[in-house]
């Protein structure tokens, strides 16, 4: 590109990528028809070429830096705390992202009502609601004080000046896709507007030592638009999600620079805003039927917290030739070889069956120590034979039927005991590890088969 020459390029609306000339379909994310035409803006291309030009930095010694920048500020939610890694870090960057209406804005507007209650200056700008809907919300939500200020604002430049006048130590930028700026011809929310305003947000919390959080809706790709673009440029990414019929929802940690990915924080909606669930086993296990074939609890390690779940199955005959295999909240494929290793190293004839799993409430798990729940659930109700409410079931199951080792054993079966379950099955090969727990009837099995036979 000739320099100083306003350009225009085309921009993949999916992930961003970035060509001189249209094309049918990306090469970045193999999408069909994502790339819009948008001008370049010549302003921050000039004031980029001067700065590397300029640049002041020093290099410095790695143990001459002190830690003490990185203080973190609590946002009295612990839930929202754990997923930032132990708390806000002051000038940070922080996405979350999430389907309209999951609860986004409620969530922000609550940190900040906390985080003003401990008298810091806290912004937030709105660029989709007026002054009096925010109001609205505020009042289901609780009291708010005077160092919460509130603006209504898409001007990027605008929202600049004030952020620079106002000098509050945290902001909320409500949504990023509504802010614009007008040296930039495409629409807001484009990849260029999201690019630029995320540039200029992210110079301000690092120049100002503030701490950002930007909203991102996510599109029925299920990605934030402009999403690499985006969550590249941000130091934390946070996905809120849930089904949007019930009412918990999840906060799940996707990029951290200042603590573990991974990690969620679980909120229930309730009338007057969002409410932290301290203990989401419980919660998850809350309305399990008792004594009917095909479900099981397992344990999941959710970042570093052991959670109970339920999971239901169902196997009946099928009517047509070719059988039904369906799962929700779980791997397809990974239920698909359980239903292999039943089948084959158990002699079960499913291969004429319809077969349904899924995780009870509503949530996704994807980890490999579930399988033996799985498998459980499934010959439990393929031979309708009930399987003791009081009892969870966790292990790897592996091609040849065997139950392998998993991790964090010890938190798992303590999570089982708090919430009142009497027996455990565990693999064999986690026996040594568990032996100290007392209270809890612990059973090591080495197949798939030993497990069954215990329905
Ligand atoms: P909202 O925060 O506006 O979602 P987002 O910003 O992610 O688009 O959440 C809106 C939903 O939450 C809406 O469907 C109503 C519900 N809600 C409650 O159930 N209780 C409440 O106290 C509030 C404020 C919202
Ligand atoms: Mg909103």
């Amino acid at each position: 590109m000739a320099k100083g020459k306003s350009t225009t390029v085309f921009f993949c609306q999916s992930c961003g990528y970035e060509s001189v000339k249209w094309m049918g379909q990306c090469p970045g994310c193999r999408q069909w028809n994502t790339f819009v035409e948008e001008s370049v803006l010549t302003k921050s291309k000039e004031t980029g070429g001067k700065k590397t030009g300029g640049l002041k930095s020093r290099p410095s010694a790695l143990s001459e830096i002190s830690l003490e920048e990185e203080d973190r500020i609590t946002t009295r939610m612990q839930e929202l705390d754990r997923v930032l890694g132990g708390g806000l870090v002051k000038g940070s960057l922080i996405l979350v992202g999430g389907d309209p209406g999951i609860g986004k804005s409620t969530l922000l507007l609550q940190v900040c009502r906390n985080l003003a209650g401990d008298g810091r200056e806290v912004l937030y700008v709105s660029g989709e609601e007026s002054l009096k809907q925010i109001k609205i919300r505020a009042n289901r939500i609780g009291e708010f004080n005077e160092h919460l200020k509130l603006l209504c604002e898409t001007s990027l430049p605008a929202v600049e000046e004030t952020i620079r006048n106002v000098k509050p130590d945290i902001v909320v930028i409500d949504s990023i896709q509504t802010m614009y700026h007008e040296g930039i011809s495409s629409a807001p929310g484009s990849v260029s507007q999201v690019r630029e305003s995320t540039g200029t947000f992210l110079q301000l919390a690092k120049g100002l030592n503030i701490s950002i959080f930007i909203v991102g809706h996510v599109t029925k790709e299920g990605t934030v638009a402009g999403p690499r673009v985006l969550e590249h440029m941000v130091d934390t990414v946070l996905y809120f999600e849930g089904d949007r019929h019930a009412s918990y929802r999840i906060l799940r940690g996707v990029k951290n620079r200042f603590g573990s990915t991974n990690e969620i924080g679980v909120f229930e909606m309730e009338a007057s805003g969002l409410r932290e669930v301290m203990n989401p086993s419980e919660f998850m296990l809350s309305g399990k039927p008792e004594e009917t074939s095909g479900s099981i609890v397992v344990c999941s390690i959710e970042g570093t917290r052991p959670m109970l779940i339920e999971i239901q199955a169902l196997v009946c005959h099928s009517n047509f030739g070719i059988p039904r295999r369906q799962t929700i909240g779980t791997d397809f494929n990974r239920v698909n070889l359980l239903i292999a290793v039943l089948e084959k190293r158990l002699g079960m004839s499913l291969g004429n069956c319809d077969a349904y799993v899924n995780i009870a409430g509503g949530i996704k798990i994807q980890e490999p120590a579930v399988d033996l729940g799985i498998a459980m659930a499934l010959a439990s109700s393929f031979k309708n034979r009930i399987i003791d409410s009081k009892l969870i079931a966790i292990g790897e199951v592996g091609l040849s039927g065997e139950v392998r080792g998993v991790s964090m054993i010890q938190a798992r079966v303590q999570e089982a005991k708090k919430l009142g379950f009497t027996a455990c099955v565990i693999p064999y090969v986690c026996m040594e590890s568990v032996k100290e727990i007392k209270g809890i009837k612990i059973i090591g099995v080495k197949t798939v088969a030993d497990a069954i036979a215990y329905l």
